[in-house]
């Protein structure tokens, strides 16, 4: 094991540029850890962004030698190329300093999708009761352990290429909504994922199943949005 990492950090806004650190090299020493050392022991105007360091949280997602990573859990051993890291803010997102993303356009495509849930009962209503074995409550479950980090986001080519697209993790959660049998929000949230922002856009290139932190497939869950949105149209629902 090199004694020392060599790590170029993304300073300043979207026109800044790699500056380089040197960082001792610690047992399970993760990015998360190398980012605070620059930022504690060599240059206190790193700005950058975590919260729980154990992989709950979603704030900590940068891109790390070229591959968008939840940097709390993501260990240097993994990823470091010859004693070197280069960690950048995450890509598709609007950089506003250092490894800071600003994280605004990526929620509001979760409300735009659909992604608040629509109650119909009032709290004088029997308790809503849901089988743990019902079909539906296992396609929500697959996609409910999401935790807003964006990665699938930042590896997403159809957000590159069209700003507009609502991405996985949106339509992940439209996806759980469509299969909680306690909501009635359906209708809306089916005409709001069926435009070209929405589902069929997915190229199904598998890039957001493949990076998501939690092991989640965004993919499969815009599948079932494309189906259901298609059954919804021959009902002539939307
Ligand atoms: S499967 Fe769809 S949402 Fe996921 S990365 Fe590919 S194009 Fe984007
Ligand atoms: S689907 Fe996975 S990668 Fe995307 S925001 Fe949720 S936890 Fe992160
Ligand atoms: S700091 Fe919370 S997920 Fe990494």
């Amino acid at each position: 094991m090199n004694a020392t990492l060599k790590v170029r950090v993304w300073r300043g806004d979207a026109a800044g540029a790699f500056r380089e650190y040197e960082v001792p090299r610690r047992e399970s020493q993760t990015v998360l850890d190398v980012v605070s050392h620059i930022q504690r022991a060599l240059d206190p105007t790193l700005a950058y962004r975590f919260a729980c360091r154990v992989g709950m949280c979603g704030s900590c997602a940068m891109t790390v030698n070229g591959a968008p990573r939840w940097t709390c859990r993501t260990h240097v051993d993994r990823v470091a190329r010859g004693g070197r890291l280069e960690v950048a803010p995450l890509r598709n997102l609007p950089v506003i300093r250092d490894l800071v993303a600003d994280m605004r356009e990526f929620f509001d495509k979760w409300a735009r999708a659909g992604g608040q849930f629509k109650g119909d009962r009032s709290r004088h209503d029997e308790f809503a009761r849901v089988s743990p074995q019902s079909e539906k409550r296992g396609l929500a479950d697959a996609g409910i352990e999401c935790i807003g980090c964006a990665v699938c986001y930042s590896a997403c080519d159809v957000v590159a290429r069209n700003p507009d697209y609502l991405g996985p993790a949106a339509l992940n959660r439209a996806w759980t909504l469509v299969n909680d049998e306690r909501d009635a929000g359906n209708a809306d949230r089916l005409r709001a994922v069926a435009g070209d922002a929405g589902c069929l856009s997915c190229h199904t290139h598998m890039s957001c199943t493949e990076r998501c932190p939690k092991a989640l497939s965004p993919t499969a869950g815009i599948a079932g949005l494309k189906r259901a949105v298609a059954v919804a149209a021959l009902r002539g629902e939307l």
